[in-house]
């Protein structure tokens, strides 16, 4: 893409949230060795994946994104989050695009008991210290987990530990940069400075991307699309919506000001993540208030013209009881956020699906 473009081109530029490897010589074989692997997912796949958000992003079809917070090295109930999906794509008016937060979400800087264990790709939970070999872990579980993954899902996570993401990153015949770690990656709310070493690596990848959107400003919005999307590629950028109770204040202008500059992104609701109260050692998250926020989103698109294109939850199959309200199931098996369970997944699309038919209505 950008002329000049490297893969190592975000080193030198602040890196947020990256951990301190202490032995330089292991992170470098590690990394030379990724470096040489196969990638995760086809090439060919990564730009069907950008066809369809292009099509979302034209309103002709709907994004649902969706999986843990964080994925373990333990195995994943492959076929119960397909049919998740399908049951939750069956709800909605059109074409469903389906993409996991699965095959890389390792990568997830949490407190626990006191101390940060960043995720499993990084350190464990009970030895902090960093091991770059925990990388190539990541690498053979995700290969396993993309040899069994249901056809019709592609893969995504956060865009987070720069080495890994930097190793897997390929160039094809014509000369484009791509990345092989997964179909679409996502900067986070912590970690998409439109100066920092994130945003300065994304931008050179042909991938699709997402961006976290919470707190922000019109004017660093608009940075953040000219860096990461000059040509105003279709299916380039997926916003992702996660403000909470801020949403109605803060998103009509971000709408607004993108519209003004001739863009049109594929806009999603993340409910979850906006709607987040610490409940003592647990996260807590409201089923009333993610509802809320998901027919806030529908409303305010409506009225910035504006196509509402879809959901990304953390949800899972498991009948778990994560995040409160009505229709609570088992128990908490989360490794970091609450998830929603299928029944409370079930609930968020269809209050989705019924917002959207009252703009068909007015
Ligand atoms: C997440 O998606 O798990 C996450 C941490 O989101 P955000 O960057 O929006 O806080
Ligand atoms: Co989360």
């Amino acid at each position: 893409m950008s002329d000049g473009w490297h893969p190592a081109i975000w080193r030198g530029t602040p890196a947020a949230q990256q951990p301190d490897y202490a032995d330089a010589a292991a992170l470098s074989a590690v990394e030379a060795d990724l470096a040489k692997a196969d990638p995760l997912v086809r090439r060919d796949d990564v730009e069907r994946l950008r066809q369809l958000l292009a099509e979302a992003a034209a309103g002709r079809a709907l994004l649902l994104q969706g999986g843990d917070c964080a994925e373990t090295f333990a195995e994943p109930d492959l076929a119960g989050l397909g049919s998740l999906f399908d049951t939750l794509a069956e709800q909605l008016p059109l074409p469903a695009v389906t993409i996991a937060r699965i095959a890389g979400q390792f990568a997830k800087p949490r407190t626990v008991e006191g101390r940060v264990w960043r995720g499993e790709i990084v350190n464990g939970r009970d030895d902090l210290e960093p091991d770059p070999e925990r990388m190539r872990t990541a690498l053979a579980h995700s290969r396993a987990i993309v040899g069994k993954l249901p056809p019709r899902l592609f893969t995504s996570h956060e865009a987070l530990l720069l080495p890994y993401e930097q190793a897997l990153v390929r160039r094809s015949g014509d000369g484009r940069w791509w990345s092989g770690s997964a179909h679409f990656l996502w900067l986070g709310e912590r970690s998409r400075q439109p100066d920092g070493a994130h945003v300065a690596f994304a931008a050179g990848i042909d991938n699709p991307l997402g961006v976290k959107l919470g707190v922000i400003e019109a004017d660093e919005l608009r940075q953040l699309a000219d860096r990461l999307d000059p040509h105003h590629e279709p299916g380039r950028l997926t916003l992702i919506v996660r403000m909470g109770t801020m949403i109605g204040a803060r998103l009509p202008g971000l709408m607004r000001a993108l519209r003004q500059d001739g863009r049109t992104p594929l806009w999603v609701s993340d409910p979850l993540h906006g709607n987040t109260e610490r409940g003592g050692a647990r996260k807590v998250r409201r089923m009333d208030a993610v509802l809320r926020e998901v027919r806030d989103f529908v409303a305010i698109a409506r009225s910035e013209g504006v196509h509402a294109g879809g959901l990304h939850l953390e949800m899972t199959p498991e009948d778990v009881a994560e995040c409160s309200g009505s229709d609570e199931g088992m128990g908490w098996t989360s490794a970091c956020d609450p998830r929603l369970n299928p029944r409370q997944a079930a609930s968020t699309v269809r209050a989705f699906v019924e917002a959207l038919s009252q703009r068909d209505a007015a």
